[in-house]
């Protein structure tokens, strides 16, 4: 059920993650699926609803320094300037644990992950619950993120049983994740702060290459957060592939292509990165809904926001090679 943002509703979303269920809520990145963080069983139950094989571990979302210090051991000054730059925001840090986090949470890792969003509901859900809330995007394993309630009740429906409704998330992209290991900084997963944003306030930050078969995080395989009907480049399709199919585009800003398109998505019309970002899930699912055989994506310029975007896209079209 989707709920409205009211306060009555955000308490009742807090009073069910604290009796160890689990509520879908918006984030300025994607919706996530929450559960009480410090709950094993409830975070369990996220895994159960997702369908996610369960050596993922997950992000912990907090609201205070204070909620830090409780999960986490920070011994570098360079954590705190990222903190200081990029918190309330999409980055997420790795961080050694401390005890009380439940390996559930870490899969057994001896670091956990810690985001402190900038979402207004997701601000006053977490500190209603007084918890620091585990929560994964709130999509099916692998298959497209949600920027919407609507999204999350498309995938999720009726594994949750409520929804807090925040309208469209504005970044649109999850967190960009990073680890910090002595001066440098490792980016593990491309997302909402660019990688030149956060060469702007460190020295060193350096990409992480990943083996897609061992991956920590899922954003790291081969195939991730695909629609549910085959997407390809267009730069990839043969002359004759395209008969008799409805096919839908998606493209950055204009269709500068003579294809007989049942349905066409713009990134953003005015050619500007951040809003393709935000746009980029959303219009996915809308492509979803179109009834097409194919969707065929233009690339994207791999420069700010533009590697998350096209990270994002290479994964989807991977799990129709
Ligand atoms: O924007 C976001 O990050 C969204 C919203 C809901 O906050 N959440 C999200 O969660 O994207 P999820 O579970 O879909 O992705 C979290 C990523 C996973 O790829 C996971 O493997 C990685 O974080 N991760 C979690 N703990 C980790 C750790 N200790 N070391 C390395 N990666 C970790
Ligand atoms: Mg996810």
């Amino acid at each position: 059920m989707i709920l409205n943002n009211s306060k009555e509703n955000i308490e009742t979303a807090a009073k069910e993650i604290i009796a160890g269920e689990i509520v879908a809520f918006p984030t300025e990145t994607v919706y996530g699926l929450g559960a009480d963080g410090l709950n094993p069983t409830a975070v369990a139950k996220l895994f159960e609803a997702k369908q996610r094989p369960s050596f993922n571990p997950l992000i912990l979302h907090i609201v205070s320094r204070d909620q830090l210090n409780e999960l986490v051991n920070i011994e570098s000054d360079l954590v705190y300037k990222l903190i200081n730059h990029f918190w309330p925001g999409p980055l997420t840090l790795v961080l050694p644990k401390k005890e009380k986090v439940p390996d559930i949470v870490t899969a057994g890792n001896p670091t956990v992950a810690v985001r402190m969003p900038q979402h207004k509901i997701a601000k006053a859900l977490i500190e209603a619950c007084g918890k620091p809330i585990a929560a994964p995007s709130a999509n099916q394993f692998g298959f497209l993120s949600p920027t919407t309630a609507k999204h999350v009740e498309k995938q999720l429906g009726n594994n949750v049983n409520f929804i807090l409704d925040g309208g469209k998330s504005d970044v649109g992209v999850e967190s960009t994740i990073v680890e910090v290991i002595g001066d440098k900084v490792w980016l593990l997963r491309h997302g909402g702060i660019s990688l030149e944003q956060l060469r702007e306030v460190c020295e060193t930050v350096e990409v992480k290459k990943i083996d897609s078969d061992k991956p920590n995080a899922p954003g790291q395989l081969f195939h991730h957060y695909a629609p549910n009907i085959p997407m390809k480049f267009i730069s990839d399709i043969s002359p004759n592939e395209l008969e008799g199919k409805r096919v839908g585009g998606l493209f950055f800003k204009e269709n500068p292509t003579e294809i007989n398109f049942a349905h066409v998505e713009f990134l953003s019309r005015t050619g500007d990165m951040r809003e393709a970002a935000a746009n980029l899930f959303f219009h996915l699912h809308e492509l979803e809904e179109k009834e097409l055989d194919l969707i065929l994506v233009e690339p994207v310029e791999e420069n700010g926001l533009g590697i998350a975007i096209m990270d994002r896209l290479v994964k989807a079209t991977n799990r129709y090679r």
